[in-house]
């Protein structure tokens, strides 16, 4: 999600040498699973308050412990397949922030369901179903991660200190127990997909998944590929393009931009001399008016609580007590976030709670992104694992909303380009409905590169139709 938490640091802690370790005694891992730790039965929702009537389409959440020495356990949501789950393959969605709650992917993105926008008066928004849902074609399992992210939750507060190497490890964990409980579902082409800084951690954790597979971890899971979109990948691309992107929207002048060119000296994440920070400062403040997730639309109240929430949240685990804090500042009913303000009312009514199975004196107050709690930037970059990826056979799909400037299409395609990979398919438009839905280019290693146009930085939020028909295409593996 969009929150401008995305800016990647350089590593602090590493946690490599776990990981090492499971990957050196793969018997490890095999004894996690055996162990019954934690183990609950997962709930089958066939009703949601706010949902007039049955579900058309299965929902199964649930948790799956993840580190017993915290209690860590992350929670899903499971939709199946409505089309031929047997077969259909099997997305694993992340949501990005760092710590943002799937309910983005369930309710805004790719997931079956929508709030009706209405202005709320109390009780419970309502929810219908969406159409371009992907589980028209997938099954598709939501993962609130890393724990802190919506309904995942961890026993011991310093559960909640993980970054990318051990949120990644966990990522891997709740996938082997998952499919350990739901074997026939490893037949399944698998994939990962998410936005934003999602799109960080993906390609490290199908690098660890794709590692465990050639040393024949159980269970072996059937990893065709993965999709990101508007992927946070490393600022010498997604900060460095930010500046020519913005001034191919109109948002600085040729000027600004000729001085920013000439003074800079192409580094604008450290600038080297008094001009360029000059200019840069002027650049920031012109971007500052507009909404940087969709430049075209209104900038809104985020409705991202602030920090003294998260440590509240925390203080609950640690107290027991809960600790309601104010809802979120409401947006104006026509502007993008208002879908966000209706989720924290649905989310935090005990009726949903129960329907959704969520274990009391987990979670006190559901909240959108919990920003407050600690993080460990620890990937400067994923271009090496995307490197790694395709080069051993994975299939990658990039999808670019174009009218983001949070990772905006031009630095997504640099990096891409970097890779060196030759073009199989040179760029061109992609269509739906006999218009150009954006454009693509293919390269060599089952690498696509698509823009989806008119879309932010949650492309299929702004093009739920163009983004299930390019999501449709590309894992029947059509041309798109
Ligand atoms: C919701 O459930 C919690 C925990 O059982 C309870 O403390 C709280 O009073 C309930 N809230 C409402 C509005 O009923
Ligand atoms: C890519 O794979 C090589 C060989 O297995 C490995 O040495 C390297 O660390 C990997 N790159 C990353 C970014 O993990
Ligand atoms: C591209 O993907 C297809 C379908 O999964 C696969 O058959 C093919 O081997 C892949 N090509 C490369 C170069 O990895
Ligand atoms: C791509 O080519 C450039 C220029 O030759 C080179 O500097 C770079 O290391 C190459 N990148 C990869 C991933 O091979």
């Amino acid at each position: 999600m969009s929150f401008r938490l995305l800016r990647a640091r350089t590593a602090g802690q590493c946690h490599f040498l776990p990981l090492l370790l499971l990957h050196l005694v793969p018997g490890f891992l095999l004894l996690l699973f055996l162990r019954p730790a934690s183990a609950s039965a997962p709930t089958v929702v066939t009703h949601l308050p706010g949902y007039d009537g049955p579900l058309p389409f299965n929902l199964e959440t649930g948790y799956v412990g993840v580190e017993d020495e915290t209690g860590t356990e992350l929670f899903y949501y499971f939709v199946e397949s409505e089309r031929s789950p047997g077969t259909d393959p099997v997305i694993l969605w992340l949501t990005g922030g760092p710590r943002c709650s799937v309910i983005m992917g369930l309710a805004f993105e790719i997931g079956p369901l929508r709030f009706v926008r209405a202005p709320y008066s109390g009780g419970l928004p309502e929810l219908v179903y969406n159409p371009h849902s992907w589980t028209k074609m997938a099954n598709i399992l939501l993962l609130d991660s890393p724990v802190g992210s919506g309904f995942s939750y961890a026993r011991d507060p310093k559960g909640y200190d993980v970054g990318d190497y051990s949120s990644s490890l966990h990522v891997q964990r709740f996938l082997n127990k998952w499919f350990t409980d739901h074997p026939h579902y490893l037949s399944n082409p698998f994939y990962l997909a998410g936005d934003s800084y999602a799109g960080k951690v993906i390609p490290l954790i199908a690098q660890d998944i794709s590692e465990g597979i050639e040393m024949g971890q159980q269970p072996i899971i059937n990893l065709k590929g993965y999709m990101v979109g508007n992927p946070i990948t490393d600022p010498k691309f997604d900060d460095n393009f930010r500046i020519p992107s913005a001034h191919g929207f109109g948002i600085i002048s040729d000027q600004i931009y000729e001085t920013a060119r000439e003074s800079c000296k192409g580094d604008y994440i450290n600038p080297s001399n008094k001009m360029c920070a000059e200019v840069l400062h002027t650049i920031n403040n012109l971007i500052s008016e507009i909404s940087i997730e969709h430049i075209l639309y209104d900038k809104c109240d985020v409705v991202a609580p602030n920090s003294v929430d998260d440590n509240s949240r925390r203080k609950f685990l640690l107290e027991g007590s809960i600790q309601i804090s104010k809802p979120p500042s409401r947006p104006p009913v026509d502007c993008f976030t208002y879908g966000y303000y209706l989720a924290y009312f649905w989310m935090n009514n005990n009726l949903t709670k129960n329907a959704l199975g969520i274990k009391e004196g987990t979670v006190g107050e559901w909240i959108q992104c919990s920003v407050g709690l600690p993080y460990t930037f620890e990937i400067r970059s994923s271009v090496g694992y995307h490197l790694n990826l395709t080069t051993r056979g994975y299939r990658a799909l990039v999808y670019s909303g174009d009218h983001d400037l949070e990772a905006p299409f031009l630095g997504t395609h640099a990096w891409i380009r970097s890779l060196n990979f030759s073009i199989v398919d040179d760029w061109r438009a992609w269509h739906l409905n006999g218009q150009a839905a954006g454009f693509t280019i293919k390269y060599e290693n089952n690498m696509t590169f698509a823009t989806v146009k008119g879309a932010g930085h949650t492309a299929p939020e702004y093009r739920p139709e163009e983004c299930f028909a390019m999501a449709q295409r590309w894992l029947d593996n059509e041309p798109l």
